[in-house]
């Protein structure tokens, strides 16, 4: 299978391209396309063979539920079956807030959506985007999309359309280049059917916006592990996720001087034995692990979490690209998209962190 891109603009889609791309789901293929959060490959939601294709393209496990993403809040009833007022309160009060957006909610399943996109479970994730070209496409397909990122499994979610292709080429018919993706990580992914509402997945939406909203206690928790082999809650836990090729040195420390400090040293040793470093570096300590003798993407200011999300799978998969044998990064503390950054890293590294700190410097 040939696979085309197609560039559109991001603000302002022309019409005959999205047109076509609605075409193609409409007859059952699925199609990649932006979306404010990272890249998805959708197909029409409804029909069990289109959404087959996606599990296909990317090796997705069958277990692992997708998300349906929406263009109105009125096809919430297509999704659920249920009016927004048969839905729980917390559901109106976040969707209120951060629709459109990159908030995902966990919602009961309406029986026009096949068993294969969930699962097999009797929920179904929800999520109305808003980047002007996943809506232009949503709505001119006449259907929701099933869409995962558009990556193939376990590896990091494209946020670019370059890295889809890297992925997808010759396992899907189109691409939808509309450039890099503004947030640049996946959405949060709040489940409403239960009591307190519980978030699965750090992401696009600070945990604390979620509280604020729900006004109420709100479960959740960083570094969770889920089986492989079951339809868990939500099977994008499994720590082995968003996994660079290169081996991740992941670094964590209360003090970034001496954090850094401790990196650089590393990058120096390494590179001296003719190994090729790469590290994802906060502006500050940038210029010190570059003349260590590493490959180095910016992250941007420390505590610029905004430009660090948008940088961050880009930066791991840059580094691959680059022929980075080992990939040095560390935790950055904080709230907002801290967490969220901090599970994706945690993650890409499966679940080892290096503590640095004590009197010695260094610790494990
Ligand atoms: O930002 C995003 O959410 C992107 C863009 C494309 O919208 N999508 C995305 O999809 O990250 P994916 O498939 O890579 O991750 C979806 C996660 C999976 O971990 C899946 O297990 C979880 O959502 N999920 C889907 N349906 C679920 C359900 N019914 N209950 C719990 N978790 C669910
Ligand atoms: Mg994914």
């Amino acid at each position: 299978m040939e696979t085309i891109i197609l560039w559109v603009d991001a603000e302002q889609p022309d019409e005959v391209l999205i047109v076509r791309a609605a075409q193609a789901i409409r007859a059952g293929q699925p199609v990649a396309f932006p979306t404010e959060t990272v890249y998805g490959l959708g197909a029409d939601a409804t029909n069990p063979v289109a959404v087959g294709r996606i599990f296909a393209a990317k090796d997705r496990p069958a277990n692992d539920p997708l998300i349906v993403h929406i263009a109105a809040p009125e096809q919430i009833t297509v999704v659920t079956g249920r009016d927004w007022d048969d839905l729980p309160a917390a559901a109106r009060a976040l969707a209120g807030a951060f629709w459109p957006g990159p908030l995902t909610l966990v919602l009961p399943k309406g029986p026009v959506i096949p068993a294969n996109v969930t699962a097999g479970l009797n929920t179904v994730a929800v999520r109305l985007p808003a980047h002007p070209v996943a809506r232009a496409l949503i709505t001119a397909a006449g259907v929701p999309l099933a869409a995962p990122s558009a990556n193939r499994f376990g590896t990091t979610s494209p946020t670019a359309a370059h890295f889809v292709l890297e992925d997808l080429q010759g396992r899907i018919p189109l691409i939808l280049d509309a450039g890099p993706c503004p947030v640049g990580i996946e959405s949060t992914i709040v489940d409403v059917t239960v009591t307190p509402p519980r978030i699965l997945r750090f992401g696009g939406v600070p945990a604390e916006q979620i509280e604020a909203v729900v006004r109420g206690p709100v479960e959740r928790q960083e570094r969770q592990h889920a089986a492989a082999n079951h339809a868990a809650p939500a099977p994008g836990m499994l720590s082995s996720h968003y996994a660079p090729r290169a081996a991740l040195l992941l670094f964590d420390g209360a003090d970034p001087a001496r954090l850094w400090a401790h990196i650089r040293e590393i990058v120096a040793e390494r590179a001296a034995t003719g190994t090729h470093v790469g590290v994802l570096a906060p502006s500050e300590y940038a210029p010190g692990v570059r003349d260590a003798g590493a490959l180095v993407v910016d992250l941007g200011p420390l505590g610029d979490d905004t430009t660090a999300a948008r940088r961050l799978f880009a930066g791991l998969r840059g580094l691959d690209d680059a022929g980075a044998e080992i990939i040095i990064a560390a935790f950055a503390p904080g709230d907002g998209l801290g967490p969220a950054l901090r599970d994706r890293l945690w993650r890409a590294a499966g679940g080892q962190v290096i503590t640095v700190g004590g009197a010695d410097g260094a610790s494990s």
